[in-house]
């Protein structure tokens, strides 16, 4: 079994990618979507989208990286896929799920979930150029609107010989809505069982986890928000499925062991990019920690109002001592 980060763009850069997969459980994480139109974009973009490119695409602590592409137009990505693998891309995966708005008017995310021949043509042309030891990955919602499409999109993603589908379990029209609709999952894999999947979506807890196995019967999960708002989840989910559970007893989360990582966190986005990107970005963390946690959240409103770097780095320093 495997255990992916979700891709979640303004939120899952280095620093996030690094401080999680330190804190350890995580199999494999994807990139921010890197947005493509009409051109090849220069290195410098992709070595931004994935300063891992630097280190063999793996985070500090060993976890490997996929670089993620967005874009309409078949040939653009398949020459940006080709570039992003030179660059030491370790595989590419396809977004087919961003709902935004922008994205989806500039022919991009989920509006290309209406048509099942335009995912074959991007899929497959991206195969053709990429390296076959390189996967190439696709992640899907179940559809635009219509959620029992799920199975003629998975089958296309097979056809196009996609390495494996990650399926986000809603339609773009669900948004963020729960709950996610785990049961198309088997579905998917009556119609279509050679192909690998990973399954995604409203997994908050070891408990949502063993629901989400005993629904999808999967191989593989992916997490996104839920690994935001405990930073120790897919640890917990990895000391869940040990055998040796009295010996190696599942570490719970509390402020005392998540507050520690905020000053680091905040002094890594300031060096990744600058102060004012750093209290915006420990500020987002930590409210999504303050979700499960009652001293985060104490912590988060006192911090919340404050937008002078120095003024947040001594209260965020005081409050996590
Ligand atoms: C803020 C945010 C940004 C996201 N950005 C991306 C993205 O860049 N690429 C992508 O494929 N999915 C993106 N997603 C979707 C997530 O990868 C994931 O499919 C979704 O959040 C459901 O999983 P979860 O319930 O575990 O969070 C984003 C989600 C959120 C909330």
């Amino acid at each position: 079994m495997k255990l992916y980060l979700a891709p979640m763009e303004g939120v899952v850069d280095w620093v996030m990618r690094d401080t999680l997969t330190k804190i350890g459980g995580i199999d494999q994480c994807v990139t921010e979507f890197l947005r493509v139109t009409d051109r090849l974009h220069p290195d410098s973009i992709f070595y931004k989208n994935c300063p891992e490119l630097k280190t063999g695409s793996r985070t500090r602590w060993g976890t490997p990286i996929f670089v993620q592409l967005l874009g309409g137009q078949a040939e653009p990505l398949a020459l940006n896929a080709e570039r992003a693998v030179q660059l030491g891309a370790l595989g590419i995966d396809l977004n087919f799920g961003c709902p935004a708005k922008t994205v989806n008017r500039h022919d991009g995310g989920a509006s290309l979930l209406k048509s099942c021949d335009r995912l074959y043509t991007i899929i497959s042309t991206v195969r053709k150029i990429v390296p076959e030891n390189i996967p190439v990955t696709a992640k899907i919602r179940l559809g635009f609107d219509d959620p029992s499409k799920c199975i003629e999109i998975a089958q296309a993603v097979a056809e196009a010989r996609a390495t494996w589908l990650t399926v986000h379990c809603r339609t773009k029209t669900d948004g963020y809505k729960p709950p996610a609709y785990w049961e198309w999952i088997p579905q998917i894999r009556e119609k279509n069982p050679g192909l690998k999947i990973i399954a995604n979506g409203e997994i908050w807890n070891v408990d949502d986890f063993k629901r989400c196995v005993e629904v999808t019967q999967c191989q593989d999960y992916m997490i996104g928000r839920g690994v935001l708002s405990n930073p120790f989840l897919f640890k917990q989910i990895q000391q869940s499925l040990a055998c040796d559970l009295k010996t190696n007893p599942v570490e719970e989360m509390n402020w005392n062991n998540t507050k520690v990582m905020l000053p680091h966190f905040f002094e890594a986005s300031q060096i990744h990019i600058n102060e004012l990107f750093a209290v915006s970005r420990t500020k987002q963390w930590l409210r999504a920690i303050s979700l499960k946690n009652e001293e985060a959240k104490e912590a988060f409103d006192q911090l919340k109002i404050l937008e002078n770097p120095e003024e947040f780095k001594i209260l965020l320093e005081r409050l996590t001592r």
